[in-house]
């Protein structure tokens, strides 16, 4: 089966982003922290909105825009230096497989009033299935809702054990600031 570009990015990405990204708004500006490979910036951009990408591997980020040369991709080193986005808000923030908790309260801060989080991690109990096992790249239970709950309206919560894509323990978030999402299917 040959499968088109659209079709490999959606498999690939989250399916706890894929589910909530629509909640963003129509056309917005998307920051993707931590990106990686960018398979959550590449799809975002793919369905419509202007997307920053932000990771400390440069040869990551190069071939991402090599790929879509209209993400904006930022080589930085999001835990030894300035927080990169002082002063702006976005209207959507992925973040997918990374926590460094000293960022967390820079998230809230740089979502827009209207903005919507999707955080999805690994928790505490993935030591069983391998890394991440530190202590520190591990959610506690229920962390990501203690940290939105003052500040925004949790649309879906998840933890637990996973299976696919592979086993693992893990935490998911979506909220936003907005009142009365309409809810995606
Ligand atoms: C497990 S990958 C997740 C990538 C992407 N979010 C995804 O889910 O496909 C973790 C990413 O965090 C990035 N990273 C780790 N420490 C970092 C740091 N101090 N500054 C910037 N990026 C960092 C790595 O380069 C890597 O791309």
């Amino acid at each position: 089966m040959i499968l088109d570009m659209t079709t490999y990015m959606s498999e690939k990405a989250s399916l706890w982003v894929q589910r909530f990204l629509p909640l963003i708004t129509p056309g917005g500006s998307v920051l993707d922290l931590a990106c990686g490979q960018g398979r959550h910036s590449l799809l975002l951009a793919e369905r419509g909105y202007q997307v920053d990408a932000v990771d400390r591997d440069a040869a990551a980020l190069a071939e991402i825009s090599a790929r879509a040369p209209g993400i904006v991709t930022r080589a930085a080193d999001l835990e030894g230096g300035a927080w990169p986005y002082r002063g702006r808000t976005f209207d959507g923030i992925v973040v997918t497989n990374y926590l460094f908790r000293p960022l967390l309260p820079m998230l809230l801060d740089s979502l827009d009033a209207n903005g919507v989080l999707i955080y999805e991690t690994f928790m505490v109990g993935n030591e069983r299935f391998g890394k991440p096992s530190n202590p520190d790249f591990l959610l506690r239970p229920g962390e990501l809702l203690d940290m939105v709950r003052l500040r925004l309206t949790v649309v879906a919560f998840e933890q637990g054990e996973i299976d696919a894509p592979r086993p693992a323990m893990v935490q998911r978030l979506c909220a936003t600031g907005r009142i009365g999402s309409h809810l995606p299917a």
